[in-house]
């Protein structure tokens, strides 16, 4: 028996931007415990979504902590920023940042979780330093810039192989999986050691957001 907690963190991506205030009371009455914005800037990936402004809106008519995932160049330019319009995470990309510890500690020294976000091709290996210095990991399950891609099924290995990384270090640092996730693989993603569990499409391309994250709670429970 596992005694993790599980937070479920509905991706915003996938919503109805035009019902936003709508489509996040939702998923809080289905049970969600954070928010999950991702941030994209056409350069790290090929796609522009929203920034400080949104996350400010959001942040005052939420009671859920959110979750920026900048997928953008020079990430420590803006990563406190965030912090400051209300994110209480905030995880940038380690292919993005060449001073990385820098600022895992900004966003720290702000105010928030400081999260390592990783790409489906780049190793585990290049994370053996950060992992001191952040408070969790994103584990990109599909390519990032675009929700409703197919789960890449080496992900699972790796959540597995990180997850022994932090144990054999005693580390506290929390796993987060993003990309592709589902009723059909929420599961597995939990047993292999994830923490923090971000969907969109299957949350917000389904007619009842609420519904659908408390679906996705309870493929979990086996494991909680
Ligand atoms: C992709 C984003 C994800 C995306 C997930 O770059 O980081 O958060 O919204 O969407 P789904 O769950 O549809 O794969
Ligand atoms: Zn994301």
């Amino acid at each position: 028996m596992n005694s993790k907690t599980i937070d479920i963190a509905p991706s915003i991506l996938s919503s109805d931007f035009s019902q936003l205030g709508q489509q996040i009371r939702a998923v809080e009455e289905g049970g969600a415990t954070i928010l999950h914005v991702d941030v994209m800037d056409g350069h790290f990936v090929p796609n522009i979504t929203v920034g400080l402004p949104v996350v400010k809106s959001i942040a005052r008519s939420t009671t859920l902590p959110i979750d920026a995932h900048l997928m953008i160049s020079e990430p420590g330019r803006y990563a406190e920023q965030f912090v400051a319009a209300g994110a209480k995470m905030v995880s940038v990309h380690v292919e993005a940042d060449n001073h990385l510890h820098r600022t895992l500690m900004g966003i720290k020294a702000a105010g928030a979780a400081a999260g390592v976000a990783i790409n489906p091709a780049t190793p585990l290996s290049s994370l053996a330093e950060a992992l001191n210095f952040a408070d969790y990991v994103l584990i990109m399950s599909v390519n990032p810039g675009f929700g409703g891609q197919e789960f890449i099924a080496t992900s699972l290995e790796k959540v597995r192989q990180l997850r022994r990384m932090i144990d054999e270090r005693r580390l506290n640092v929390r796993i987060e999986i993003d990309g592709g996730i589902d009723l059909a693989n929420i599961a597995e993603v939990v047993a292999a050691g994830a923490e923090i569990i971000v969907a969109g499409t299957a949350i917000f391309g389904t007619p009842d957001p609420a519904v659908a994250v408390r679906e996705l709670r309870d493929a979990t429970v086996e494991w909680v």
